[in-house]
């Protein structure tokens, strides 16, 4: 059992009391930062950076060396699952990911088999176990994955898509083959994520990017029934203590109750959803993670500080139970400097929440 000198987050996360509300920022290792873009340079490209334990290591602390932050979110991709599954991913320049190999019938489905945490996605565990001792204790270590039905489009749309043509064919006309997908893929995180965990990853975290597309029903057939399973799989306690879960569906704010049913430990929320009505929905039964629009990064210092007041004041009193993050993944054109003043007034602001 490692000692965490700063352990806000996880405490948070288990809705026990903190002396002010913990903060991380999703992609806080990435492109805005110079420093990022420097050792990419070196690794030659993304994929390269991630499969490099070493190189891994150093941009996931970069963000750490800048800024008070609370938790640190192991280097990686979500799309590592589909790879090892051998559809060849690859990103082209200014177009985001792509794949060789897309699934496109149920004989492609058939084909995959559930990748070797330790054999294929060894390098993901190395990556966690390097950056777990480097951090030395400092604060907790956030591993995770891409939900199924967030992976499952990138498979079947072989890449980014807008309109999920090929996936919502698929789901219309041959739901088996996709629930066969699905459960395939629920299978493969709980056991690349229970890997993470026994790697040193203290806590994690399900991207469910794009499950806001689906229709409510669908919603739960198709990408919320496979993370309640991946829920249900996971490690829960390792190390001495508990290991949160936080589910994140980008625009689920409508099944919040049904996001929290799972028995996961936090609710990710982005934007577009007040966290004062996200708290008196479903506070009593889970945490709550979020909520600041990522471009507000873009605004004056003062903006930002009034937009940090407001959701700290929405979340109210009592303000355990609230990790603090914005509602999707920093843009890589932000100023840094604005990322550490939003970072900052986090930890200032929110203080007076936390008086006993
Ligand atoms: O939060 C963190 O700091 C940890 C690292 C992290 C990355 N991707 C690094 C990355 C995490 C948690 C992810 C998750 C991820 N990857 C998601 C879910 C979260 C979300 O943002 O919705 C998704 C949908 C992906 C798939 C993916 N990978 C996309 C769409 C892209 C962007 C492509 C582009 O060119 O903009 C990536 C690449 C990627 N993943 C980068 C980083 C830092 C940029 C790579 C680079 O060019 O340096």
């Amino acid at each position: 059992m490692t000692e965490l000198k700063n352990d806000t987050y996880l405490r948070a996360l288990m809705r026990e009391p903190v002396d002010y509300t913990p903060v991380w920022m999703m992609r806080q290792a990435g492109r805005y930062l110079p420093e990022y873009r420097k050792i990419r340079a070196t690794a030659g490209d993304f994929m390269s950076l991630c499969r490099d334990a070493e190189f891994a290591c150093e941009v996931t602390l970069q963000p750490l060396r800048r800024y008070p932050l609370d938790a640190a979110i192991l280097f990686s991709d979500i799309l590592t699952i589909p790879d090892a599954m051998g559809l060849g991913l690859y990103f082209e320049t200014g177009e985001g990911p792509k794949f060789e190999r897309p699934i496109t019938c149920k004989a492609d489905v058939e084909k995959i088999g559930i990748p070797d945490p330790e054999d294929e996605l060894g390098y993901v565990m190395n990556a966690v176990r390097t950056i777990r001792k480097a951090l030395n204790g400092d604060v907790p270590l956030i591993g995770f994955s891409g939900s199924p039905w967030t992976l499952a489009t990138y498979m079947v749309e072989g890449g980014s898509s807008k309109a999920f043509t090929k996936i919502k064919k698929m789901m219309y006309t041959d739901p088996q083959t996709l629930h066969l997908l699905l459960d395939k893929l629920a299978d493969s995180v709980i056991s690349y994520l229970n890997a993470q965990i026994a790697a040193g990853a203290q806590s994690v975290m399900v991207f469910d990017t794009w499950g806001g597309v689906l229709s409510p029903r669908d919603y739960k057939d198709f990408s919320l029934q496979y993370m309640a399973k991946i829920v249900d799989g996971l490690t829960r306690f390792a190390d001495g203590r508990a290991v949160p879960v936080t589910l994140f569906t980008k625009n689920g704010g409508m099944w919040l109750e049904d996001i929290a049913a799972t028995g996961c430990d936090g609710v990710g929320l982005d934007w577009t959803i007040d966290i004062e009505t996200a708290k008196a929905r479903v506070g009593d039964k889970v945490a709550l993670q979020g909520n600041m629009d990522p471009s507000m990064l873009y605004a004056s210092k003062e903006r930002i500080e009034q937009e940090v007041s407001k959701i700290l004041a929405g979340f109210g009193n009592g303000g355990t139970g609230h990790v603090f993050n914005l509602g999707h993944g920093i843009q890589p054109d932000v100023n840094p400097d604005n990322a550490g003043y939003f970072i900052e007034s986090v930890g200032r602001l929110s203080k007076p929440y936390h008086q006993k």
